[in-house]
């Protein structure tokens, strides 16, 4: 169901620092299609992770597919 689902996934240095990038991979090995944001300017609550325009903060892979599915 989640397959055809794209989730941007904050790729600025302090999500990365805070796993951004880990979750992109993590969410790339779900089939999962993953965009690369720009810095969302909210890198205290990273990694972030925006969902059909909404933003997910300390995103987690559980978190993300929690949403996806519903
Ligand atoms: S680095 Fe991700 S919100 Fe700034």
């Amino acid at each position: 169901m989640h397959k055809r689902s794209v989730v941007g996934v904050c790729h600025g240095p302090r999500c990365a620092d805070y796993g951004g990038r880990v979750l992109a991979i993590e969410l790339m090995q779900q089939d999962i299609e993953v965009e690369a944001l720009d810095c969302q300017s909210l890198c205290q609550h990273g990694p972030i992770a925006r969902m059909d325009g909404a933003i997910c903060h300390h995103a987690s892979l559980e978190q993300v597919l929690c949403r996806l599915i519903g």
